[in-house]
């Protein structure tokens, strides 16, 4: 989506260099409006080098494009990171007289602000009149915080965490249209234990169910994310209200999880890895070289978990399955995934092409997703989060004649 970052003339704007980089990680096309006052305090190249595209404060630039009411009509939002008191009034008065002015005017988008200046500027009774005139035209506002601020003094004025600004912002970007939907997501990878110290496992992240997870959260879904041996690295990005993580380390416990949030929910996504067999003995003791030999280990199949999922389905229920296939083609991936979901009877089956480099462990990733009569309704690429979004479009159609019922 194409966002305008407007940046007022702050000490705060230092701070608007991690929410554009948040901003185009999160895979957005980002282009910044400074004000001339603002390149006082961050220059020219550094927005330019940050947010990959042109960078000025002119509305005399790029006028074969009319740059000047063009950037606000493209955008998708328009976020103000730091807005000055200055800027806030003039905002208030409809005054256009540099770029971000004149996209500010030009835009039907939503618009976010985040509020910078001194405790006395932000009380002052102009400035209060004016935020009240920008929140009854529906603009947006996060913070200001308070806490210490640039002359030493501290109080309110203090511009709110980029981070807190980019969640805001990319919560505008996303619909509401999970809104109290319940979702259980498995992620992650089972470990089956051969000893105190060993396991049988797979490399599964979980990345690609916490991104599932923190999407549908973003969308008003109340979630149930059941966590199979994810680090807290990759969980972080599950933090959320509305996300309820259930810790468990092997398929008999991810069963008891998943059976238990399936009561309740109206969609079920397994995207963890399920250990398909496990150990059938498992030793008190650390099995050691001293018996002499190379041991034998005898396994045993877990009970398959979305199938169990799909024999217990409430009415009005959506399951969605995931295949991690090794195909030679394209076409054998996707007749692989059809005898799959047969075999299990989801309603959605997401295929993912798996390898030494792909499915498992890295950033990305690239599915199908298959109708419940096999055909594929979807295809997506890129980032987890893009694929998780790809999934859930597909949920949300799936639900919506449940749902009229
Ligand atoms: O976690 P990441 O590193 O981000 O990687 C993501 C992923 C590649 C693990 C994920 O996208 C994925 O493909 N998850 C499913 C992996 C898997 O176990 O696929 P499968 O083809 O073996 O199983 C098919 C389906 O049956 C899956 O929904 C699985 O959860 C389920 N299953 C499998 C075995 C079992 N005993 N019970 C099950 O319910």
């Amino acid at each position: 989506m194409n966002i305008v970052v407007g940046v007022t003339g702050g000490i705060a704007a230092y701070k608007s260099v991690q929410l554009v980089r948040l901003l185009v990680k999160a895979g957005h096309d980002v282009t910044v409006v400074p004000t001339d006052d603002a390149l006082r305090f961050v220059g020219l190249p550094t927005w330019e080098a940050l947010s990959h595209n042109p960078v000025t404060t002119s509305v005399h630039d790029d006028v074969a494009r009319v740059r000047h009411v063009a950037l606000g009509q493209g955008a998708d939002l328009v976020v103000v990171a730091p807005a000055t008191a200055n800027t806030i009034a003039k905002m208030a008065a409809g005054i256009a007289d540099n770029l971000l002015g004149t996209t500010l005017l030009a835009t039907e988008a939503p618009v976010l602000i985040a509020p910078a200046m001194h405790a006395e500027m932000w009380r002052h009774p102009a400035t209060t009149a004016n935020i009240g005139t920008l929140r009854d035209r529906g603009v947006h506002i996060v913070g200001p915080a308070v806490g210490e601020l640039a002359g030493g003094d501290s109080g309110p004025g203090r511009m709110v965490e980029p981070e807190e600004i980019a969640e805001a912002a990319l919560a505008l970007l996303t619909p509401r249209d999970l809104d109290g939907v319940r979702i259980a997501v498995s992620a992650g990878g089972t470990r089956e234990p051969l000893d105190p110290v060993r396991y049988l496992g797979n490399r599964s992240s979980g990345r690609q169910g916490v991104a599932l997870a923190a999407e549908a959260a973003a969308r008003g879904a109340v979630v149930t994310l059941v966590a199979a041996n994810i680090s807290a690295d990759v969980l972080a990005e599950a933090r959320h209200p509305s996300i309820a993580v259930v810790p468990v380390g092997t398929a008999a416990e991810l069963a008891d999880a998943m059976a238990d949030a399936a009561v309740d929910a109206q969609a079920v996504v397994m995207a963890a890895a399920v250990a398909d067999y496990r150990p059938a003995v498992v030793s008190d003791r650390k099995l050691t070289k001293e018996g002499g030999g190379v041991p034998a280990i005898e396994l045993v199949e877990t009970p398959d978990i979305v199938a169990g999922l799909v024999s217990r389905r409430r009415d009005g229920q959506v399951i969605v399955g995931f295949a991690a296939e090794t195909p030679q083609s394209e076409e054998e991936l996707v007749e692989r995934a059809r005898r799959k979901q047969q075999r299990k009877g989801v309603d959605l089956l997401v295929v993912n092409e798996v390898g030494w480099e792909r499915g498992f462990e890295s950033a990305g990733n690239a599915v199908h997703i298959l109708g419940d009569g096999g055909e594929v309704v979807a295809t997506a690429e890129g980032t987890k989060r893009e694929v998780a979004t790809a999934v859930l479009d597909a949920i949300v159609e799936a639900l919506a004649p449940l749902r009229r019922r």
